[in-house]
């Protein structure tokens, strides 16, 4: 698939930073015997991807907005357009040695998400999408499953953690889907985690308390392939409110029912 000029700048970037941080991922396994040493290298390693994500889009771009998990929001001289960057999305699976983490980089325009990439330099799987045009992992077009029946179908979700206070109503949630359905997975990286529903790979995936880098590339990658998504809140925004449910068209509204309870 030929992307835009965008697109290919987006790409670019995502490759570069997943490149810097497969190498240091690499150190991580040895600096595990110091809790603190691992932390404090996963943090420059954090830094450095959006270091090297921020060059090369606003180098390319310096006219746009930027909104990143490290370093926070600048707005651009253009006000229509702005970058939304989480240079690693998986940090806790990064810091145990997991491999199961992603670079993630959207552009957003008026208000809208119109492209976006997800790239897992553990698989060299490179998720892509722009409005209108398709979802595509490397060489191939992406499509959710074509599951219907909820009691064959597996979901992922997000589990809060350390003190965080929604734990009872995640409870009650998973209460309600974990018995009519083939499994809830916790893999720790939301944006593969949606970049896998539009891969067929989950059928479905619902997370609260997320953040616009968390989830914006995902979101594109996951509606060009055919998935639905909401809100929690149905009148709300997913990007703002940092909520979400989809999954395939015949699966959305029996998950989302028992989600939202
Ligand atoms: C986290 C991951 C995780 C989700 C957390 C996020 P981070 O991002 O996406 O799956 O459950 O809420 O904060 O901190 O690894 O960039
Ligand atoms: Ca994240
Ligand atoms: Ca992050």
């Amino acid at each position: 698939m030929v992307g835009s000029a965008n697109l290919n700048i987006m790409m670019k970037a995502a490759r570069r930073a997943g490149r810097a941080l497969a190498k240091d991922f690499r150190e991580v396994e040895n600096l595990q015997v110091s809790m603190k040493g691992a932390g404090d290298f996963v943090s420059r390693a954090d830094l450095n991807a959006e270091k090297i994500i921020k060059e090369d889009l606003m180098g390319a771009r310096p006219t746009y907005g930027w909104l990143a998990e490290e370093g926070g929001a600048e707005e651009g001289q253009d006000p229509t357009r702005r970058w939304i960057v989480d240079p690693l999305d998986g940090t806790t699976n990064f810091l145990h040695g997991l491999p199961h983490w992603a670079v993630s980089i959207a552009l957003e325009h008026k208000g809208q998400i119109v492209s976006g990439v997800v790239y897992d330099p553990n698989k060299d799987e490179l998720f892509f999408a722009e409005k209108g045009t398709g979802a595509w992992m490397n060489e191939g077009r992406l499509r959710v499953s074509g599951r219907t029946k909820m009691i064959e179908s597996v979901f992922s979700t997000g589990l809060p953690f350390g003190g965080r206070p929604d734990l009872p109503d995640t409870l009650k949630e998973l209460g309600r889907v974990l018995p009519g359905c083939a499994g809830v997975r916790r893999w720790g990286s939301a944006a593969l985690d949606l970049t896998y529903v539009a891969a067929g790979r989950y059928d479905g995936f619902w997370e609260r308390r997320l953040n616009a880098w968390d989830i914006a590339a995902g979101l594109i990658i996951l509606r060009e392939a055919g998935g639905l998504a909401e809100p929690m809140d149905p009148n709300g925004n997913i990007v703002e409110d940092g909520t979400i449910v989809c999954a395939n068209e015949a699966l959305f509204a029996p998950l989302a029912k028992l989600v939202r309870g």
